[in-house]
Parts: C-alpha cells; sequence; structure tokens
C-alpha cells in the first residue's frame, strides 16, 4: 500500500493545529454573524475540508453554496485568468457574504471572486482564508479571517491539491522535492 503521508517531507500545520483553530474560528464568526443572514460560500476544490468543518464550528442558521473555479497556470502557480466553472445556485442580494478559501497565495483568484460577487449586491462581504503565505503580493486583499500565516512555499493537504492529489491528508504540508520536480 502507498501511504500519501509518505511524500511529505515536512508538516506545516498539524490536523490539530487545524482542529484548534477552526473552533477558534466558529467562535468569532458565530458571534460576528449572530444576528445576520450568513451565506458561506466554499471556492471548489481547495476549500472544501476547511469549509466542512468551519460550517459546524458555527451553531447559527446559515447557508453554505459553492462556486468553482479555475485559474488558469501550471500546477503550482496561477495565472489570474479565472473562469467560473460553476456559480452558485442563489441569488446573493442583501445577504452577509463570507467567502472561505483554502489559501491566499498571489489574491489574484480572490479580486477576481470578490469583483464578480460585489456587483451582485451583498449586504457585506468578508473573507475567511485558511492560509495566508507571508510577504506575498496578494493583490491588495486582506482577509478579516485568516487561519495560518505560512512561509511562501507550495502546501498540500486540507483540501489543497498538486495535480489534484493530495487533498485528503489530514495537515498541511510540503512535499519532497523529488515528487514536486518529477
Ligand atoms: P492565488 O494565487 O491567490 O490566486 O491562488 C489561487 C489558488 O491557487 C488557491 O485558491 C489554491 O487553490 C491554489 N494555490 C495557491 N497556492 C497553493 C499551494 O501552496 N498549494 C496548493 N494550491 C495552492
Ligand atoms: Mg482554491
Amino acid at each position: 500500500m502507498r501511504d500519501i503521508k509518505d511524500d511529505v517531507d515536512n508538516i506545516i500545520v498539524s490536523e490539530e493545529e487545524i482542529t484548534k483553530k477552526v473552533s477558534e474560528l466558529g467562535r468569532i464568526l458565530t458571534e460576528d454573524y449572530k444576528d445576520k443572514q450568513l451565506l458561506c460560500i466554499g471556492v471548489l476544490k481547495g476549500a472544501l475540508m476547511f469549509i466542512a468543518d468551519l460550517v459546524r464550528a458555527i451553531p447559527l442558521p446559515l447557508q453554505v453554496d459553492f462556486m468553482a473555479v479555475s485559474s488558469y497556470g501550471s500546477a503550482t502557480r496561477s495565472s489570474g485568468i479565472v473562469r467560473i466553472l460553476k456559480d452558485l445556485d442563489e441569488d446573493i442580494s442583501g445577504k452577509h457574504i463570507l467567502i472561505v478559501e483554502d489559501i491566499l497565495d498571489t489574491g489574484l483568484t480572490l479580486n477576481y471572486l470578490i469583483k464578480n460577487l460585489k456587483s451582485r449586491q451583498p449586504a457585506s462581504l468578508e473573507i475567511c482564508s485558511l492560509l495566508v503565505k507571508k510577504d506575498k503580493q496578494t493583490s491588495g486583499i486582506d482577509p478579516k479571517y485568516v487561519g495560518f500565516t505560512i512561509p511562501d512555499m507550495f502546501v498540500v493537504g486540507y483540501g489543497l491539491d498538486y495535480d489534484e492529489n493530495y487533498r485528503n491528508l489530514k495537515f498541511v504540508g510540503e512535499l519532497k522535492k523529488e515528487i514536486l520536480g518529477s
């Protein structure tokens, strides 16, 4: 049996750290949205695990929807040209939107999404990103809710992929050099 954990060199954020952070964010979001109609929008596929855990940490009436976008680029870099593969099912006007993202890297994807969603007149729009890469130019995006700030490196796990693999790791880690190279 091949265990995907063996392809990882360093654990950057452990399963325990993720669990703790998700409950902490859940508590803050519960307080911030207690009197508001909240719609959490997960950005597929990377935010899959994060949004599933996060909404279960918010015991409020809330709704969940998804968008799927593809940003053209290589396996490890995005280009800023974004295409909507799956749009929202419902109208968002007048609702309080929380975009749930896996990682903020160049910010090009979120920049596009924010513009797109703001044009649909939500009551408010905030970003919750599990990870933010440190010292990166993130297109001026400053998410209100952040799980972890990590070094500028390529990571996988807990939703994040390399060439569509490793999303099912329970932690966030760095792949071995020989795998990224191949
Ligand atoms: P952007 O550069 O901020 O537009 O990042 C867009 C998307 O690229 C993120 O939502 C992720 O899906 C993906 N991405 C960026 N950095 C990483 C990484 O380190 N590992 C895996 N996916 C990443
Ligand atoms: Mg993503």
